[in-house]
């Protein structure tokens, strides 16, 4: 079969299976196979695909077509210009995700520099997606990331040693922010579970079948984590420190009560207008 007729009768079953965006995901499934790039596929519409890339275009279409991610058959997705590993351990790291990224970068501008390097605490580091982006964008910056799942911190790993960046994060598997010492935090960030049980019929079939389970749903409420990891960010933040988290509209008025006290609050939105990134400071005294 011809490379353009794999790709046509491709993008019809995704059809007929209902997958979404089924041109993207039939051609992302055949640069996998091929393991080439878009512009090969358009400069070689005639390239005959031998009985055994075939075989796996097929069985990778499969996987779409029962609602499998994308990302998790490859094995890859893109954060802050990164190529990172993904397995079904962790979160595919979502383009909202970048915001928070973007947040710490603006928190710690506004920050006056420290006489020591930034110490940087990333809760819930699931694929380490937030803290390889801080540790390539802030060099000097001494980056703690943790994770209850010894599954995602493996991954984690592997995307910091695919980066030349395991040197530049101590992993460990910990609740939230345990074990670090009291007062001695510039900044922590987290993309926490912050789903409700209570609102799982609204979640995407495939983030609910596919993705971890406490990697999205803190519990019935959806709040859970967050309110344990406000005063553990509390206790371990110096004075002035920064709380940068992500969260959704639903809780967003609650996040805005349970930072009651602290300094700067602040709630950001997302590209669709969606409330996004809770940010707020430790204060001085
Ligand atoms: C929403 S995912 C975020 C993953 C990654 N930071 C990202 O932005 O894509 C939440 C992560 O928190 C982890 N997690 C859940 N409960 C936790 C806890 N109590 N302590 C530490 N990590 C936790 C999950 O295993 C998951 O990797």
């Amino acid at each position: 079969m011809q490379l353009k007729e794999a790709l046509t009768s491709a993008i019809t079953r995704l059809t007929a299976d209902q997958v979404p965006s089924p041109r993207m995901n039939a051609e992302l499934l055949l640069m996998f196979t091929l393991s080439c790039d878009r512009a090969y596929l358009y400069a070689h519409p005639e390239r005959e695909l031998t009985a055994e890339e075939a075989s796996r275009y097929d069985a990778a279409l499969a996987e779409r077509a029962r609602g499998v991610p994308a990302q998790y058959i490859t094995g890859h997705q893109e954060f802050w210009g990164m190529d990172l590993i993904v397995t079904p351990a962790v979160l595919i790291p979502r383009p909202e995700t970048e915001h928070v990224v973007e947040a710490v970068l603006d928190s710690v501008g506004r920050a006056p520099s420290p006489a020591s390097p930034l110490r940087i605490a990333d809760a819930g580091t699931g694929s380490g997606c937030i803290a390889l982006a801080l540790a390539t964008e802030l060099p000097q910056a001494e980056i703690h990331a943790t994770d209850i799942s010894p599954a995602a911190l493996e991954v984690a790993c592997a995307n910091a040693a695919r980066h030349q960046l395991e040197h530049r994060i101590q992993f460990r598997q910990a609740d939230l922010l345990t074990g670090l010492e009291p007062n001695s935090l510039d900044i922590v960030v987290s993309n926490p579970p912050y789903v409700g049980e209570s609102e799982e019929d609204q979640v995407q079939l495939e983030v609910r079948k596919f993705e971890p389970r406490n990697a999205v749903f803190a519990g019935p409420r959806g709040l859970e984590v967050i309110t344990r990891l406000i005063p553990q960010a509390h206790a371990v933040l110096k004075p002035g420190g920064w709380l940068v988290m992500e969260i959704s509209g639903t809780i967003a008025d609650d996040v805005k009560e349970l930072l009651r006290g602290w300094d700067g609050v602040q709630i950001t939105p997302d590209l669709q207008s969606i409330p996004r990134v809770a940010r707020a400071r430790k204060p001085q005294t």
